[in-house]
């Protein structure tokens, strides 16, 4: 397809993409960081495979968006939530991934109603990719025993990191345990 074929707002939809899948990458692999220095390495190799699969599916976006002649350019990465243990992370991670599904529905929707079916195609395939995501990522949650917050907190990149009714040694490490359970 040439690109003064493609509507405008299929290659918005592209950069957006492009914008989300990278802040997953950069999310995932800070951490798998995280989590090594908590010592966890079981949830550090999973949060190194999601960060893979988000990087395939940037790589996806570039492809596509070449072959639209249109240079790919990122706007803008999302801030890296912090929380202080697992849950907080997953919990994060489950906005992350459902802005994702969020998009690609919007966007592979769109596509139908202009017509473009290979564009369409090709959020759909992205869209069933992040449907996957988020039902792994809830199922880990129920792993560890479900969501814990409720309210505004489990949205907001700048939560402090020991909000909510929890308070328990985990969520208020000390600064001479930071070596194990290192934060930001
Ligand atoms: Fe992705
Ligand atoms: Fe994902």
């Amino acid at each position: 397809m040439e690109t003064d074929a493609v509507h405008p707002r299929v290659l918005g939809y592209l950069g957006r993409a492009l914008s989300l899948e990278l802040s997953a990458v950069q999310q995932y692999m800070t951490q798998a960081s995280l989590v090594g220095l908590w010592g966890d390495e079981a949830a550090a190799d999973r949060f190194r495979q999601e960060t893979v699969e988000e990087m395939q599916h940037a790589e996806r976006i570039v492809q596509q968006m070449l072959s639209l002649g249109v240079a790919p350019a990122a706007s803008q990465l999302h801030p890296v939530t912090h929380a202080a243990d697992l849950v907080g992370l997953l919990e994060h991670n489950a906005v992350l991934e459902q802005q994702l599904i969020d998009h690609y529905d919007e966007a592979s929707r769109f596509c139908q109603l202009v017509g473009d079916q290979a564009n369409g195609e090709f959020f759909a395939a992205l869209l069933e990719d992040e449907q996957h995501h988020g039902r792994d990522l809830e199922a880990w949650l129920q792993e560890l025993g479900g969501r814990r917050r409720r309210g505004y907190a489990r949205y907001g990149a700048m939560a402090p990191a020991n909000n909510g009714p929890r308070g328990t040694s985990q969520r208020n490490p000390s600064q001479r345990d930071l070596s194990r359970r290192a934060s930001f």
